[in-house]
């Protein structure tokens, strides 16, 4: 069990959100401390409190490195003899504790965590200057040479912090259940453009010097850096979307509704509380689908489909504006509360734009996705439970679809029994009482137990909560959604498996949730002969939709459907998303020759991918340990 060690003092802080042109004063509620025990971090900012943040840094595109100053505005709160931070692959040159010079210590790193940075404070000290660099590992920062990008004209940075890589580009108390406020100067190449998780330029600076404010506190995971050739493009008074020039219209186009979304989240579960909400699309070697740094999603060009049609990654990661940026997840062990409530949020955004029937499918899908994990974990495994347990290991092996769907389908569940009115009050109370603050699982339970469930035992009994949270596998009643549009796909697979001619196939008005379903459903390999005939008709191997593209390259693996093994070099040379990568490099090691193929694509194209994406293939392909 998780100990609260939770400071007493609130204090009220004044705060300017910027909503869209409007500047407004609101008075936030702020728990300087909510620190549980969270084994990611090695700071003590349980007893020193880590107010507010100035960085002043240099982007250096040649040298490949950050330098600069972090100073930290403290609280020593409980008179400690020492600040501990987190780094890692850190160089520090110098400290100043309130204007004098320090003599600081690094420990050793601990695997994973990085090296605890020990500084000499004293009760009252308030400033902490540190003079650092990064280092050739910095796990967070993707450089990428011109040619990696999509316009192949000028060198690019960006960042990817969670779950506990911001240690490596600044010296922090790394963990989501510490808060601070940020400002930062930062300067870049002239030409350049750079962006945080902050107020941010629509307009290159002609010095390449950029200032950015965030006036509301979040977790170090949420800062986040994008350096580039970027423009701006807006879609209304209070979204946009910045990329590169050549991408600009593409993503425009993709991201029309927008707008609309952030009107309809906020009609679910009340006010966006962040000012804007832009979005960048990154290079193609994202590793990742989206990341939701605050008013700035970051996401990847893989979502460019052409029309429109994945643009739900956009809900998730707007919805975690509420779950996860607003009311956050106290330690990694809690990620269930991230990202099982930003799943629910998002379907429930989905349905009110698309309608019933189109949520239902990414539903079933996520089950789908879910159910498969069960079966690679197996169904007794401690990975299976809600509440993880990362204690020695790698934040991101918790990165599971069990938080994801599982999580969902709980709420879900819950949502089935209560009934949608008292279900969306409910999440709208727990917001807002939250705002601001992280919260526990143990938390969370006792809310929803004192807040919905209250004195209905038939209810507490139906729910088998402990059996969600604190055990394995999926619990009996798990919901399971409508299959009004798969049913009809089904009975077209079935229909192609008994050899009716795909030209007689009733597709038409697929989605691309559809033709997931119907493929992924097809049996564990088909022949080659099958394989052509639905290429012929449906041109897979040309897909310009990345998710079924992936999917259809995995079959043809696994058929030695050959025919689309250039179209899939062509693919592997210009994703970098782990989703797709991971699955299509381990179906090629499952045979020999496939083996064969898949060192000799890694050999290719590792140096396009992100390094977090590297060490992941390094283990499938090189068998790295
Ligand atoms: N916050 C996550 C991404 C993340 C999680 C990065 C943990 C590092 C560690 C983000 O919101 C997310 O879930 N992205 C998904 C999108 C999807 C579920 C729609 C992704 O990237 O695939
Ligand atoms: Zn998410």
């Amino acid at each position: 069990m998780l100990k609260l060690t939770c400071s007493a003092l609130l204090a009220l802080i004044l705060l300017a959100a910027c909503n869209g042109n409007k500047t407004t004063k609101v008075v936030i509620k702020q728990p300087q401390v909510i620190a549980p025990k969270d084994d990611h971090t090695q700071s003590n900012a349980d007893s020193v409190e880590m107010q507010h943040l100035d960085l002043n840094i240099k982007v250096d595109m040649d040298a490949k490195l950050i330098s600069g100053s972090a100073t930290w505005t403290i609280n020593n709160r409980e008179k400690v003899k020492a600040l501990k931070l987190d780094t890692y692959d850190l160089t520090i040159d110098s400290i100043f504790v309130d204007g004098s010079k320090v003599s600081f210590w690094l420990d050793s790193p601990v695997k994973y965590l990085g090296s605890a940075l020990h500084i000499p404070i004293s009760d009252n000290s308030k400033t902490v200057l540190i003079w650092y660099k990064t280092g050739k590992d910095a796990s967070a920062l993707q450089w990428l040479d011109p040619q990696q990008t999509h316009d192949k004209k000028h060198p690019f940075l960006y960042t990817q912090s969670e779950s506990i890589h911001a240690r490596s580009w600044i010296p922090c108390a790394d963990g989501p259940g510490i808060r601070f406020t940020y400002a930062a100067q930062v300067q870049v190449p002239k030409g350049l453009m750079a962006l945080m998780s902050a107020e941010n330029p629509q307009q290159l600076s002609d010095s390449g010097q950029y200032r950015f404010r965030m006036d509301i506190p979040i977790p170090a995971y949420l800062m986040a850096l994008a350096v580039g050739d970027i423009v701006f493009r807006s879609i209304d008074e209070r979204t946009g979307v910045y990329a590169e020039p050549g991408m600009i219209a593409k993503a425009r186009y993709e991201f029309e509704d927008v707008g609309k979304m952030v009107k309809t989240a906020e009609e679910l579960y009340g006010p966006y509380r962040w000012g804007r909400y832009d979005m960048i699309v990154l290079p193609p070697g994202f590793p990742i689908g989206g990341m939701e740094n605050p008013r700035l999603t970051f996401c990847t060009p893989t979502i460019i489909a052409g029309d429109r049609s994945l643009v739900n990654l956009i809900a998730h990661e707007l919805a975690h504006s509420w779950s996860g940026n607003l009311v956050t997840n106290a330690t990694w062990n809690d990620f269930w509360l991230n990202e099982g409530f930003t799943n629910y949020f998002e379907r429930r955004i989905t349905e009110q734009m698309m309608g019933k029937s189109y949520a239902d499918m990414i539903w079933e899908l996520g089950y789908q996705d879910m159910m498969d994990d069960i079966k690679t974990f197996g169904p007794t495994s401690r990975d299976t439970w809600l509440k993880a347990d990362l204690k020695g290991r790698d934040p991101e092996e918790g990165v599971t679809n069990i938080p994801y769907e599982k999580g969902s389908h709980f709420l879900k569940l819950i949502e089935l029994n209560v009934g949608r009115e008292k279900m969306d009050q409910f999440l709208n109370k727990y917001f807002n009482e939250h705002a601001f603050k992280t919260i526990t699982t143990e938390a969370f339970l006792q809310y929803l137990d004192s807040n919905l469930i209250k004195d209905d035992t038939a209810l507490r009994t139906k729910l088998n909560i402990n059996a969600w949270v604190y055990g394995p596998g999926i619990p009996a009643n798990c919901p399971r959604a409508g299959q009004e549009r798969f049913a009809k796909v089904d009975s077209q697979r079935d229909n192609f498996l008994q050899d009716t001619p795909p030209t007689e196939l009733l597709t038409k008005d697929w989605t691309t949730h559809e033709w997931l379903h119907f493929l992924r459903n097809m049996p564990p390999a088909l022949s080659a002969r099958q394989m052509k005939l639905l290429d012929e008709e449906f041109s897979l191997t040309k897909s310009t939709n990345s998710e079924i593209a992936d999917l259809w390259f995995v079959m043809a693996v696994r058929a030695k459907y050959e025919h689309a093994y250039s179209a899939m070099d062509q693919f592997l040379s210009s994703v970098g998303r782990q989703k797709f990568l991971d699955p299509l490099y381990a179906e090629m090691m499952k045979t020999p020759e496939g083996a064969k193929m898949a060192a000799r694509i890694y050999e290719k194209y590792r140096k396009n991918y992100h390094p977090l994406a590297q060490a992941g293939l390094d283990k499938i392909v090189l068998k790295k340990s």
